[in-house]
């Protein structure tokens, strides 16, 4: 049974690009924000992306509007009741995961399957708050969506072979490359990216190089497509200040201890790309380095 009517809970910078994908792979999707600002909001960013994808000739006109004309939007959490499958990419908060999610556990039908595309949490977290842990899985994506490949699926120890199963095919119908991971947090990917992240912001406190000369550095000398600061901008402070906390909390181990100067960015708003500030300025055309010391 393949799953066709999709619900995405969250319309930020991840939800955006999941509900794209999906429409994009024949889904009929559903879009849920908490408010009409960020229905508008989170309807500009798939529209800018598909639009780069027109100017690119990956799409055509015609299958761009075919693409928006299969996506719903909503503020109401019972628009999302008779869903296969709902992804939620809400803020890196399990408080506000739960909550939806319970909500969702009393509206849907047996049939649906709940994924989350947590970054840091763990699944079974999400699992053991529902009355259907057999059917709760992670859909890890990576920003953006629309471009990286990878998607990890994760299970818990409840969740059942064929949830697993319609997950992982699910990732494979929207173009992506599925590898199955284990409900740890920081799953593959993070575990690695995440110490990576904060060591540099670490070593720009302690007056290593300045943030424009580590970027290359990393770009140049490893090949990396962009350096960390340009990579802590792009997936948002405040979003790497919550996975930091929560992978500090869960293993106690000082590599992903948010340092200070990520929670002074944090406080002053300075989220990255999404807030027009962060390690750099994005006023202009170009990025401009800022001085955080
Ligand atoms: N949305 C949609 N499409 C985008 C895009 C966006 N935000 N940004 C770029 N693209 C597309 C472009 O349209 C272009 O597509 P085609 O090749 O089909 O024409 C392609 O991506 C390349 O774009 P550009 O040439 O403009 O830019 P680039 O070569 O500099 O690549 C990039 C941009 C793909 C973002 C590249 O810089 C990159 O791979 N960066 C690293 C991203 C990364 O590490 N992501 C993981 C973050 S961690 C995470 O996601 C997990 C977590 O839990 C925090
Ligand atoms: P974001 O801040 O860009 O977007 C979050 C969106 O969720 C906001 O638009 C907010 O209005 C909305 N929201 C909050 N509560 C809601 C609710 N109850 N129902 C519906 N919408 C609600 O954040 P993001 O970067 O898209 O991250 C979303 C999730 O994806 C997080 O769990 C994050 O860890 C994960 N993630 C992020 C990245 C990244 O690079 N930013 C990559 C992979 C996974």
């Amino acid at each position: 049974m393949s799953i066709e009517k999709v619900g995405v809970a969250g319309c930020g910078l991840m939800g955006s690009g999941i509900a794209e994908v999906a429409a994009r792979a024949g889904k009929d999707v559903r879009v849920r924000e908490i408010d009409e600002a960020q229905v508008e909001a989170g309807r500009g960013r798939i529209e800018k992306s598909l639009g780069r994808a027109v100017k690119r000739e990956k799409i055509t006109a015609e299958e761009r509007d075919e693409v928006l004309g299969r996506i719903s939007f909503t503020t109401e959490v019972e628009a999302l009741a008779d869903r296969d499958l709902v992804i939620e990419a809400v803020v890196e908060d399990l408080a506000v995961k739960n909550e939806l999610f319970q909500a969702l556990d009393e509206l849907c039908g047996d049939q649906t399957i709940f994924a989350s595309n947590t970054s840091s949490l763990t699944i079974t977290d999400m699992a053991a708050a529902v009355n259907r842990p057999d059917r709760v899985v992670g859909l890890h994506f990576f920003n953006p969506v629309p471009v990286m490949k990878l998607v990890e699926v994760v299970r818990t120890i409840a969740t059942s072979e064929e949830t697993f199963e319609r997950a992982f095919d699910f990732a494979g119908e929207l173009g992506k490359e599925p590898v199955a991971a284990k409900d740890n947090s920081g799953f593959v990917v993070n575990l690695l990216l995440v110490p990576y992240m904060l060591d540099a912001i670490r070593h720009l406190e302690r007056g290593v190089a300045s943030i424009p000369d580590m970027d290359k550095a990393m770009v140049l000398g490893c090949g990396y497509p962009m350096g960390p600061f340009t990579l802590c901008d792009f997936v948002g402070n405040d979003t790497t200040l919550k996975i930091a906390e929560i992978m500090f909390d869960e293993y106690r181990e000082e590599r992903y201890a948010p340092p200070p100067l990520l929670k002074r960015l944090v406080a002053m708003g300075r989220y990255g790309r999404k807030s027009g500030k962060g390690f750099y300025d994005y006023s202009g055309d170009e990025p401009v380095p800022l001085d955080v010391g």
